[in-house]
């Protein structure tokens, strides 16, 4: 059994785009707040549009931040405090995977599939 997510704030960095904007999707089907935080403020805009159409504009708040910038997550978090009173999940997923390297250690046989079927 889910608990019920209604009106529970979630943040979430990286969220303006993947992995962290789709978790975003499922939270805002649940009827929760949504913090977006995220480095890309183009992608937040349109993620941030996008969501106020489908869960409605007092559900979603974005905010630029680079999570590598201890300044920024201060600031974004203060803002989300201000904001709906209060953070209840926290989602941290910004992140950049550029080096498969551990992957194609454990997994050679299905890197080796998937380059073949890429290229
Ligand atoms: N996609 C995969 O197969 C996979 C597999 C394993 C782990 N991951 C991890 O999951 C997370 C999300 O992956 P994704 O595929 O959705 O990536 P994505 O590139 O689609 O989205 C990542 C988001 O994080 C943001 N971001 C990057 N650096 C940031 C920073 N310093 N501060 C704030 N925001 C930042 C980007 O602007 C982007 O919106 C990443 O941490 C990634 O390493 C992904």
């Amino acid at each position: 059994m889910y608990p019920d997510l209604k009106g529970k704030v979630v943040f979430i960095t990286g969220g303006a785009n993947g992995i962290g904007k789709a978790i975003g999707e499922a939270y805002g089907q649940a009827k929760a707040n949504i913090v977006l935080a995220d480095i890309n403020e183009q992608a937040l805009q349109e993620t941030q549009e996008a969501f106020a159409q489908t869960y409605g504009p007092s559900m979603i708040q974005t905010l630029p931040m680079n999570s590598t910038v201890e300044n920024d997550v201060q600031h974004a978090i203060t803002n989300a405090y201000k904001h709906f009173g209060g953070i209840d999940i926290l989602i941290n997923n910004a992140g950049v995977m550029d080096n498969m390297e551990a992957a194609q250690t454990v997994f050679p046989t299905i890197h080796g599939s998937t380059s073949s079927m890429l290229t």
